[in-house]
C-alpha cells in the first residue's frame, strides 16, 4: 500500500500513541504525500490499520481541508475565507486568482500545476489576508503579490 519507509513511519506513529485510532492524522498526512491525494484504497487500508471503521477514517479526511480525496495540483493556493482574511478582501484574491488562472474554487489548471482552494482560519488573523501555498504562507497578500508567487512557480 505504501513504500516500505512509509509504512515503517506509520508504524512509529501508531506506537506513540495508547489507541491505534489516534495516529490517524500523520498517517492520512503520509497517505497523502505517497499517492498525491488520498484514495478510497487508503481510506480502506488505514480503517483496518487503525482498527477504525471505514466512514470514521472518511470523516476525518472531509473534516480537514489539509487532505484531498481527489487529484490535486503540484501547487494548492488555499485563500482563507474566515472573518478577517474576509474583511480584509480575501474575495479579490481568490477572484484574482481565478482569473488569471482560468479556473473556479476547488478546481485545477489543465496542466495540473495549480488548485485553487477556499479554506478556513490558517491562524495568521492579524496579517490578513492569507494566502498558501503548500506549506508556505503569505500574510497581507495583494494581487500583485499573488501574481509574483504564481510567476516564479510556473
Ligand atoms: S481569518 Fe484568515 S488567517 Fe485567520
Amino acid at each position: 500500500m505504501f513504500s516500505p519507509e512509509n509504512e515503517k513511519k506509520i508504524d512509529e506513529y501508531i506506537s506513540h500513541y495508547p489507541v491505534k485510532r489516534s495516529a490517524i492524522l500523520p498517517a492520512l498526512h503520509i497517505a497523502q504525500i505517497e499517492h498525491g491525494y488520498v484514495t478510497d484504497e487508503d481510506v480502506q487500508y488505514l480503517a483496518r490499520r487503525l482498527d477504525m471503521r471505514v466512514n470514521e477514517v472518511e470523516e476525518v479526511v472531509t473534516f480537514y481541508s489539509m487532505y484531498s480525496r481527489k487529484p490535486m495540483g503540484e501547487y494548492k493556493l488555499q485563500v482563507c475565507r474566515t472573518i478577517s482574511c474576509h474583511i480584509a478582501g480575501c474575495d479579490k484574491i481568490t477572484e484574482h486568482i481565478s482569473d488569471k488562472l482560468g479556473i473556479k474554487v476547488n478546481e485545477t489548471t489543465p496542466d495540473g500545476k495549480f488548485t485553487l482552494q477556499e479554506v478556513e482560519c490558517l491562524g495568521y488573523c492579524d496579517l490578513a489576508p492569507v494566502l498558501q501555498v503548500n506549506f508556505d504562507y503569505h500574510e497581507q497578500i495583494t494581487p500583485e503579490r499573488t501574481d509574483e508567487i504564481i510567476e516564479k512557480l510556473k
